[in-house]
């Protein structure tokens, strides 16, 4: 599907954000592995969050969803059983790799498949430590999926210091972690996103720099009953969008405030985008508070390796952010962006070369240089079926002076299925 984007005269309004992708997966995965019953409020009903439900139920676990609650009867570690079909992932990174956690841990034999896009996405950074723990993994060329996983042998602790930050690297490894009767150790030198962590609630020991997490049989699983806080990564599209546009308001209600993710907030600010944060308070174990942003005027920035973690999933909007920011700014120690659901760094260079901007692409990141009064040339953008892609696109084309197209459009119902609604809800 193509979709047309108009110039936007102005942008106002309030947006019911979707609820979070990432806490949405662990919270039913984590309520298979509880024993007991949990209910989850505002659940997300993007795909792939579903196609998490859609492999738990696979694994035998009962799962019923109405409207945006999910009622999850835990089956505890010992209770899934093998799927007679395959675990289809669809699109998702975060099922494929915290599932073959769980497969692994629980030795209940299993075949993960995922679409296109997926399949062509590196597995071996979880087939190693995986094999490592006594896990018996088949891959299309030992890396890709599908992946046919399994154990015949004991579950083995491992003692793993992540060689990439990577939380679903991170996380996948601490899942099968939980399965065994010696503790896993994962040491994570720059920070990721902890949802992981705090749902279930893991020992972590701060050493230095060095955060060490551990899992085992012992830890008890709790009950997952909270209601989801939306979605800071599809927050961080309006933040931008209200920051550059010269009329702008934009409310954004009880959004996701883990420090491990609002890395792009920071770095807007440090931009000198007027975003104000109120209402703080927790939901669950997550942080959330209430967002207004209004246009601003941006200077430069320079992103670094250490802080990309924290902002992963929002560096193609911040790179629209920077066209508007009058002046250098500069990304590096980015290069994992090309391993996402496509290679972002090469789309968003295909992007901001039919927008006429001025730009550097390099193995790693970019350099770009800004201006407040941009005007992105009207284009055809290809988002590569990729949702952020699709989105960073769309809040570009509303800054033109002519309308521009977003091809393959449906993808942004990966993560924000109302994207589109919410869009004309701001520029009507
Ligand atoms: C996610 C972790 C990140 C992120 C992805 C969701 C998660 O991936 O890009 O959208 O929920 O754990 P990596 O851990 O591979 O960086």
């Amino acid at each position: 599907m193509n979709k047309e984007v108009h110039p936007a005269r102005a942008l106002n309004g309030t947006i019911k954000l979707p609820p979070d992708k990432s806490i949405s997966h662990r919270s039913v995965m984590f309520a298979s592995l509880h024993e007991g019953r949990s209910i989850i409020r505002n659940f997300s009903s993007a795909a792939d969050p579903h196609s998490t439900i859609e492999c738990m139920r696979g694994l035998g676990v009962s799962v019923s969803e109405d409207e945006n609650t999910v009622k999850v009867k835990g089956v505890g570690r010992e209770g899934l059983r093998s799927p007679e079909g395959d675990l289809d992932c669809g699109n998702s990174g975060t099922t494929m790799r915290l599932l073959s956690g769980i497969i692994a841990g629980s030795g209940v034999p299993a075949r993960l498949v995922g679409d296109e896009s997926l399949s062509a996405r590196t597995m071996k950074r979880i087939i190693d430590p995986l094999t490592e723990m006594g896990a018996k993994i088949t891959a299309r060329e030992n890396d890709f999926a599908p992946l046919e996983i399994s154990r015949s042998g004991p579950l083995k602790p491992l003692h793993f210091p992540l060689p990439i930050p990577s939380a679903q690297l991170k996380s996948c490894v601490l899942l099968a972690g939980l399965f065994g009767e010696e503790q896993t150790e994962v040491i994570e030198t720059l920070p990721s996103r902890d949802h992981t962590e705090r749902l279930l609630n893991l020992t972590i020991k701060e050493k230095g720099e060095e955060k060490h997490i551990y899992s085992s049989q012992g830890d008890k699983i709790p009950e997952q009953s909270y209601r989801i806080p939306n979605d800071f990564s599809a927050a961080a599209f309006w933040l931008v969008a209200g920051a550059i546009h010269p009329n702008a308001e934009i409310t954004l209600p009880n959004v996701g405030m883990n420090p491990t993710r609002f890395g792009a907030l920071g770095i807007l600010k440090q931009m000198g985008a007027d975003i104000t944060v109120s209402n703080k308070q927790k939901e669950g174990a997550e942080p959330v508070a209430d967002l207004i942003v209004c246009s601003s005027d941006l200077q430069p920035f320079k992103i670094t390796e250490e802080v990309v973690p924290n902002c992963i999933d929002e560096i193609p909007i911040l790179m629209i952010a920077m066209l508007f920011a009058n002046g250098v700014s500069r990304i590096t120690g980015a290069e994992e962006l090309r391993h996402k659901e496509t290679d972002r760094l090469a789309a968003m260079a295909e992007v901001l070369e039919k927008a006429g901007a001025d730009f550097t692409e390099y193995e790693d990141g970019f350099e770009i240089t800004g201006e407040a009064n941009f005007l992105p040339e009207p284009a055809s953008y290809n988002s590569y079926h990729d949702h952020r892609i699709a989105m960073s696109a769309a809040v570009l084309s509303m800054m033109g002076d002519h309308p521009s197209q977003i091809q393959h459009a449906e993808s942004t119902a990966i993560s924000y299925p109302s994207f589109w609604d919410d869009l004309s809800l701001l520029t009507n």
